[in-house]
């Protein structure tokens, strides 16, 4: 159930403390599939009586709105989840916002607003961080430095279960804890939208019976609610039953299980967010026309971004059979998907573009690695291609994975082109037709960069 904060009168002065707070404030993406100019601010608090009031700067002047909050009570402690959105923002500029309870200010920041279609912007994107790790914090201040406007986070966001309880040890405090240094982390959290992706880990405390505060990815983040409808999209077990589970359902409300799958407009780039996780069948026909339906009417001036944990195509030992996501191949050629993003491997992989030469539905197809690629992209003079680049950018600060390929490219599958052991995170900087991807690492190094054209559309 969703409820309102009481209006407040703004009677004593401002009083910045962190003390009404589980989770400081953070922006969202939120509902809209065309996100222009608003975005979603939650924050949790702990359940206790209180009067909760948001003021922004839009473009219309200062705004005034009631924050609105539902109660999860299935974790220890439980809180209160707040959200409100925050509207007629101008594009692509810097806004302030406040947070006040009680008639006292409690918290203030400010924000991006989200860009238009037609101006320049900065895309930073990492996964397999959320684990606790002096890395992790390494990565989340040298990604902060290079003031993105939106973070993906490609899957394993929170190790090892995605609990409630591990993001309070292993997430808040990275991202928007009290600190930007690289010893802390950042706060970038407050200032833009993280975009979650569903990994393994995210899901892993899918029985809901033994982990009461599982399943916390369907708590904390606000994006759209157009993925499909398919009962056999759930990640809960059989074992999931009872109050806990009836809890869970009563708090996630429409989160759960529709934010696994979801697609959106940000800039001039259209983002599918894919739940690849294995108990999602992908070659099931309601999810491929779903897929297809959202690709074939993606606006053709926009770039096509797929985004989902499982690397379909990658040369580490370790994950090396989990390349189910295959199955898609043929569709990202046929839609013209400019990029794929993936986690899952904790290291840097970039492919070279990859052509479709069958089709991959075969099984013969999904375990052969001989699959055509263009040998005439190069990334510096030859920048347009018609195959597909998968990258795989898994190092957030989970520990990395096979170091030892990194020297011997002969052992890397043929269709690999950069491979990079090191903790690091993805730059995407969109400008019009072009894009110019970075990929820096944990001290901010640059370990590989390349420049893409966007493909024509239709
Ligand atoms: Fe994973």
């Amino acid at each position: 159930m969703i409820l309102s904060a009481l209006i407040l009168s703004q009677g004593s002065g401002p009083v910045l403390a962190t003390g009404p707070f589980l989770h400081f404030p953070y922006v969202q993406i939120g509902r809209p599939t065309q996100v222009a100019t608003e975005l979603t601010l939650m924050w949790q608090a702990p359940i206790e009586p209180g009067k909760w009031e948001v003021t922004y700067q839009s473009s219309q002047g200062v705004r005034h709105n009631l924050a609105e909050f539902n109660q999860v009570d299935t974790t220890s402690p439980g809180f209160l989840n707040f959200r409100t959105e925050l509207t007629s923002l101008t594009p692509g500029k810097p806004f302030k916002y406040e947070v006040w309870k009680n008639g006292n200010k409690v918290f203030e920041s400010t924000a991006k607003a989200p860009v238009k279609s037609d101006q320049k912007w900065r895309l930073v994107s990492f996964g397999d961080c959320g684990r606790g790790t002096k890395e992790q914090a390494m990565i989340s201040y040298q990604a902060s430095k290079v003031n993105g406007d939106a973070v993906l986070l490609t899957g394993d966001i929170v190790y090892d279960l995605g609990r409630v309880s591990e993001y309070e040890t292993k997430f808040w405090n990275y991202y928007n804890g009290s600190a930007t240094s690289p010893e802390r982390g950042s706060q970038m959290m407050r200032s833009v939208p993280f975009i979650p992706v569903l990994g393994n880990h995210d899901m892993a405390s899918n029985d809901l019976t033994k982990y009461p505060d599982g399943l916390a990815y369907f708590y904390f983040y606000q994006v759209p609610l157009n993925g499909p409808k398919l009962a056999s999209n759930s990640p809960l077990t059989p074992n999931a039953r009872g109050a806990g589970l009836s809890n869970f359902l009563a708090a996630a409300g429409e989160n759960y299980p529709q934010t696994a799958n979801y697609s959106f407009d940000y800039g001039n780039a259209h983002f599918v967010v894919l739940d690849s996780n294995p108990n999602v069948n992908w070659t099931t026909p309601e999810l491929i026309e779903w897929l297809k339906k959202d690709l074939s009417e993606a606006d053709p001036k926009k770039w096509r971004i797929v985004t989902y944990h499982h690397p379909e195509f990658q040369s580490s030992k370790v994950h090396a059979t989990d390349r189910w996501m295959r199955v898609l191949s043929d569709l990202y050629v046929k839609y013209k998907v400019d990029l794929v993003l993936n986690g899952h491997v904790h290291n840097y992989q970039r492919s070279k573009p990859i052509e479709l030469s069958f089709k991959p539905f075969l099984s013969t197809a999904l375990n052969a690695n001989d699959w055509t690629v263009d040998k005439a992209f190069n990334g510096t003079t030859v920048t347009s291609t018609e195959g597909v680049i998968r990258i795989v950018t898994g190092g957030g600060g989970a520990p990395l994975y096979n170091p030892e390929l990194e020297p011997t490219p002969d052992k890397w599958l043929p269709f690999t082109e950069k491979y990079h052991v090191r903790h690091s995170f993805s730059q995407l900087d969109f400008d019009g037709d072009k894009l110019k991807f970075t990929q820096i690492d944990l001290e901010g190094k640059t370990l590989d960069s390349f420049l893409l054209m966007r493909k024509p559309k239709n």
